[in-house]
């Protein structure tokens, strides 16, 4: 598990680095060019769960690629220390998702924006030593 994490963790960084090749991030990650537009207007990505981790990466990634980014979570002051990070427009959204007004507000928010990247993160990995973990948590020991 450790180990996974820290594999993961490497290839956000890759990936928001800028250096991963584009055939990896722009089209495994639905990122292209293209799909963004080259107008003046920026089409939107919506980013659940922006306000850390790879949500706040992959938002910034969306950014540099043309997007305007929706940037949502529940930590307001987390949320706009990455809108403050990014290249181009931004709106925080803060809503609770564990709850159906908080779905419903956050839908709301996008509702009338020209969204065409949705980039579904927002949850909670329990992160903890493989070595001992009961094999009903996908660890190996009994
Ligand atoms: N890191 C890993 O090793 C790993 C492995 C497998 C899967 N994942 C998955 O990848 C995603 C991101 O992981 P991460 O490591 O970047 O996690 P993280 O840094 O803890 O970020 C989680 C994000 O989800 C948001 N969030 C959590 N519960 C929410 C809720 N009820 N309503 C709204 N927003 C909520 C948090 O927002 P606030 O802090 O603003 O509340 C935060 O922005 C998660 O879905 C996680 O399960 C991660």
């Amino acid at each position: 598990m450790v180990r996974r994490a820290a594999i993961l963790g490497s290839l956000v960084a890759w990936v928001a680095s800028g250096a991963a090749p584009r055939a990896l991030t722009t089209q495994a990650l639905g990122l292209s060019p293209a799909a963004a537009g080259d107008g003046p207007a920026r089409p939107w990505a919506v980013v659940t769960g922006a306000s850390s981790g790879i949500g706040a990466a992959l938002a910034r990634r969306a950014s540099r690629e043309g997007y305007s980014v929706v940037l949502h979570g529940r930590d307001r002051a987390a949320l706009e220390r990455v809108a403050a990070s990014l290249d181009g427009a931004s709106r925080v959204v803060v809503a609770d998702l564990a709850s159906p007004r908080g779905a419903e507000r956050l839908y709301g928010r996008c509702k009338r924006l020209d969204v065409r990247l949705l980039l579904n993160n927002a949850g909670a990995a329990r992160v903890k030593p493989f070595v001992g973990a009961p094999a009903s948590d996908g660890g190996g020991s009994r």
